[in-house]
């Protein structure tokens, strides 16, 4: 059976605290890191179709720009309002110094 995992980037392209935004197949997603974790969500908030790379971290969370909503990096669930649904949390592993997204099914599912 063929791997699900897709590589994207190298891990120590991402400093703790901080994450960067990659494409697969032209969709966005967002790739964190806090502490030595990896998280990996889509990139675009649930509140409007707005780029949650635009935002800040804060902890394991990412807040949003526009409105200020802030998701959990782990479930994906909104934390404030105004968003009230959670965002798309994906499987992300680090292998020889490398990052590799499953894509083919979300961690959550709204
Ligand atoms: S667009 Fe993100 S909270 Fe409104």
């Amino acid at each position: 059976m063929e791997s699900p995992f897709i590589e994207v980037a190298q891990a120590d392209a991402i400093e703790p605290g901080k994450f960067i935004r990659v494409e697969v197949a032209s969709k966005p997603y967002l790739i964190a890191r806090v502490d030595e974790r990896f998280y990996a969500v889509e990139d675009n908030c649930s509140h409007e179709d707005y780029p949650l790379s635009y935002g800040c971290l804060d902890g394991a969370r990412i807040k949003c720009s526009l409105h200020g909503s802030r998701f959990s990096l782990e479930t994906g669930q909104p934390e404030d309002e105004p968003a009230d649904e959670p965002i798309r949390t994906y499987r992300v592993e680090c292998a020889e110094g490398r990052l590799w997204l499953d894509l083919s099914n979300p961690l959550n599912e709204r």
